[in-house]
């Protein structure tokens, strides 16, 4: 194909961007999205502190105008996140115990009911793993509502919406480490105790170098019996650039599991990354030599 949406559907594949809503009225961004890409995810408007400003009141505007968006050009949609210790509303920030946890399920549970039916995979949750050797969980106010918190919730978004796939999303997991290790076995326990997950997220905010077993790590995550997805891909400018947006491609095609990639934004503009310049396409939405190296890897 000619352009990352054909070329990752010939494959079985999809090929997304996160998409920050307020853009889809600047014509010289949606020109590149429409032909590009054939996945989105809200950046952040399907998040708690945007979806549940005041416990109870539901706002669903951008989440909704990104939906349509999708629906209206063969695009199919990442629901991103439904629990995470960041971006969570004020009032929640303030929560703890077993209010906290009601709250959180009926969160849960309301999202993904309103939005059933039109997401491909939600990620329930993101980032519950802390960073460091210690292989276990992050302390959060979620996590000290009781361990089996992240079960909870994925056992609440099945019910809500049956048809998504369920995925629980981090960062910092691109080779054998122990992070990802402490969630390949959280995966496992899942599968082998009936938890519903369907998927594992790498986001795959990247420097200047890649782990020489990125595609061992995704393989292993597949062999559990889940499908893996590159949910956040970013990479720091520097001379590795487009050689490491290719390797991370040719890993996803060489996972049969591995269901599609997102990159965390269009332009180098719209990143949050900011002066890492670390997009497929210019502040002015002309391919960069990293665009070439995924659409050949594709
Ligand atoms: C980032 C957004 O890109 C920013 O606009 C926002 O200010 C902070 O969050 N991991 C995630 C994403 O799962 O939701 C984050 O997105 C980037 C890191």
């Amino acid at each position: 194909g000619t352009t990352l949406r054909a070329s990752a559907a010939e494959k079985g594949r999809y090929f997304g961007a996160a998409v920050a809503t307020g853009k889809l009225s600047t014509s010289a961004y949606v020109t590149v999205l429409n032909r590009e890409f054939n996945s989105v995810v809200a950046e952040n408007e399907m998040k708690w502190d945007a979806t549940e400003p005041q416990q109870g009141q539901f706002r669903y505007t951008g989440g909704d105008r990104l939906v349509s968006h999708a629906q209206a050009n063969g695009m199919s949609v990442r629901g991103h996140a439904l629990l995470w210790h960041q971006q969570e509303p004020g009032w929640a920030q303030s929560m703890s115990g077993s209010a906290l946890r009601s709250a959180m399920i009926n969160h849960v549970t309301q999202v993904a009911t309103h939005f059933r039916g039109k997401i491909y995979a939600w990620d329930v949750v993101n980032e519950a793993f802390a960073d460091g050797g210690s292989g276990g969980r992050r302390d959060s106010n979620l996590q000290r509502t009781g361990n089996d918190w992240i079960e909870a919730a994925f056992r609440a978004a099945r019910a809500a919406d049956p048809g998504a796939k369920l995925c629980y999303n981090d960062y910092n997991t691109d080779g054998v480490n122990a992070k990802s290790t402490g969630i390949y076995n959280m995966v496992r326990d899942f599968k082998s105790r009936g938890v519903p997950i369907d998927c594992v997220g790498f986001q795959s905010h990247l420097g200047t170098s890649l782990a020489g077993d990125y595609q061992a790590n995704l393989q292993r995550f597949a062999d559990l019996g889940v499908d893996v997805q590159i949910t956040e891909l970013d990479v720091m400018t520097g001379g590795n650039q487009a050689t490491i947006y290719g390797a991370v491609t040719r890993a996803c095609m060489n996972v049969s599991r591995c269901t599609g990639i997102t990159v965390w934004g269009v332009r180098d503009c719209d990143s949050w990354r900011g002066s890492d310049n670390a997009l497929l396409f210019d502040c002015n939405g002309n391919k960069k030599a990293a665009y070439t190296n995924v659409l050949n890897a594709l």
